[in-house]
């Protein structure tokens, strides 16, 4: 059941310019962008210290678009509920940095948002098959999380064949829709590939904030996710 689900392009505004965050919401919105991607890390779970709800807060009012908050941060729940607060539509958080990923699930559905778990490049999709009915989403991520810019790990494309049989086998077997995005080294070189093996959801940063017309890339990472639905894997 491939390529049933919307695609949808998220930007993520780590690699926006952070003097002027509430303009480059605007700009890559009229470019194009279906969601904001919104990176949260703490100096803990991951080395590095990016934005928090104040500034989710602060970027609600700017645009219609969902804000897709990726949670790298340890311990989890606390935060959860300030960014629900915040105007966030979707949480996704790592599950190894949760004591109880099925208990923060639930409290992520519970304030309101669509909930997901995040895999790093070497974190097994285990974790999701006893918490399938309550995942809206599952976020790949294609590089080691902390940092912008980096390059794609290609062992992402086989795990994430798996993925989509494990959710195209929940689906036909009546389950909900669960979303697969893809976060890390995505451009507009590879992005065909990856939405041949099966995501939806495409996460960029440099690929699209380090061209000075948000529209244009945008516009090609679309043109090359349909290309990829005619290559064979
Ligand atoms: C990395 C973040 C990614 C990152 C993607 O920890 O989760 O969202 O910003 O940036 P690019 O597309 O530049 O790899
Ligand atoms: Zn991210």
């Amino acid at each position: 059941m491939p390529f049933s689900q919307p695609v949808r392009i998220a930007p993520s505004l780590l690699a926006a310019d952070f003097a002027r965050l509430g303009e480059e919401v605007k700009d890559v919105v009229a470019g194009g962008a279906d969601w904001i991607h919104f990176d949260v890390m703490d100096n803990h779970y991951v080395p590095n210290l990016t934005m928090g709800p104040m500034v989710c807060a602060a970027l609600r009012p700017h645009t219609n678009a969902p804000i897709d908050v990726h949670l790298m941060v340890e311990p989890v729940d606390a935060i959860i509920p300030q960014f629900a607060k915040a105007g966030a539509n979707i949480i996704t958080f790592h599950p190894e940095a949760s004591r109880h990923p099925d208990r923060t699930l639930s409290l992520i559905r519970d304030h309101g948002c669509k909930a997901g778990l995040v895999f790093n490049p070497a974190t097994s999709l285990d974790w999701m098959d006893y918490v399938m009915d309550k995942l809206d989403i599952i976020l790949l991520m294609s590089v080691n999380p902390g940092f912008g810019g980096q390059s794609f790990i290609p062992g992402t494309l086989p795990k994430l064949r798996q993925a989509r049989r494990k959710i195209d086998a929940w689906i036909q077997a009546g389950g909900q829709p669960i979303a697969i995005e893809v976060d890390g080294g995505i451009n507009v070189n590879n992005i065909a590939e990856v939405r041949a093996a099966g995501a939806d959801t495409f996460v960029a940063g440099s690929a699209i904030f380090s061209k000075p017309d948000y529209k244009t890339v945008i516009d090609s990472l679309r043109s090359e996710i349909v290309r990829g639905e005619s290559i064979s894997v």
